[in-house]
């Protein structure tokens, strides 16, 4: 896996280097106007709403929803890990109405999604939370390079010179397109509070009703306890050279406020006048309490 570990630059973004080569064939991807985009930046919460919309597609099917694991139910765009399908080549193969993530920046987003006008529920979480979480998942995702430090990652985060680049610029970037296409935005931190409520707010936003069984049925599957004893859903189905999954799981705590185990006060401090100036005049309210 060592070449995939160089860093790419793809219009100002970072990318590992096998991301990076997907993202120029991806550019000609053909959107069709019945797909959904899930899009987040890393550790928002991708899997987690992947897993609710699979739910809402099957209509509570659970045996449906193991038919596969979540990344070939729910592709991912820029997929591309060793001996496995490529994103784009499990596409091919998914019927309509497709489900499709994608971690991209906006600007590498490819056309035909805006031009489709394809629905999209965009996923966001407390830059500290996602901070953290990330941290973990470079040490045992073996496609990015050592993370060093925390203190070293942290830095690198807050100068959006990781994987897919700037938490910043991702959330608010997406956020801008609510209303040149239907954008759908969700946070993680509200789903954690009211996970019935949000599945709802979904509903809504797909013109679709659902019996309140079968919500409370959802509800009930896409908990953390759940999705993290569901090989279908927690990645273990990834080989360890890929994801060792002794290092840190994928499917870790789930939790809102992991951060204060982590950040020293000094690290917050730092962090919080950073985070004011990134987000001067910014709309968007994320709360990490
Ligand atoms: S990835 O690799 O970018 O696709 O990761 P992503 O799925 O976006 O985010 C992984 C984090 O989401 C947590 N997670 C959940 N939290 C609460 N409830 C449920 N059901 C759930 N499923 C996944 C997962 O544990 C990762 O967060 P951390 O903080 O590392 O635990």
């Amino acid at each position: 896996l060592s070449p995939g570990k160089e860093k790419h630059l793809w219009a100002g973004v970072p990318l590992l280097k096998y991301i990076g080569e997907m993202v120029e064939p991806i550019q000609s991807f053909q959107a069709w106007p019945d797909d959904l985009l899930i899009s987040t930046y890393p550790k928002s919460g991708t899997t987690w709403v992947a897993e609710i919309m699979e739910m809402i597609y099957q209509d509570g099917n659970l045996e449906k929803c193991q038919r596969a694991p979540t990344y070939e139910r729910v592709p991912i765009l820029e997929l591309k890990w060793p001996g496995l399908s490529t994103g784009m080549d499990i596409l091919k193969e998914t019927p309509a109405p497709r489900l499709i993530r994608t971690h991209l920046q906006l600007a590498l987003l490819p056309q035909s999604f805006l031009d489709q006008k394809v629905k999209v529920i965009y996923v966001a979480r407390n830059a500290k939370d996602v901070a953290v979480s990330y941290y973990n998942f470079y040490k045992m995702a073996k496609g990015h390079p050592e993370p060093g430090t925390w203190d070293n990652f942290l830095e690198k985060f807050m100068d959006g010179q990781v994987s897919f680049g700037s938490w910043y610029q991702h959330v608010q970037k997406w956020g801008e397109l609510d209303g040149p296409i239907n954008l759908l935005y969700l946070f993680y931190e509200d789903l954690k509070e009211n996970r019935k409520r949000e599945i709802r707010k979904i509903l809504e936003f797909l013109g679709r009703s659902l019996s309140e069984e079968m919500v409370d049925h959802i509800v009930q599957h896409t908990s953390f306890k759940e999705m993290k004893k569901n090989p279908m859903a927690n990645y273990t189905t990834i080989p360890i050279e890929i994801m060792d999954q002794n290092i840190s799981p994928f499917m870790r705590k789930g939790i809102v406020g992991d951060w204060k185990s982590v950040f020293t006060v000094a690290q917050n401090e730092h962090f919080d006048a950073h985070y004011a100036k990134k987000m001067a005049g910014c709309k968007l309210k994320f709360r990490w309490q």
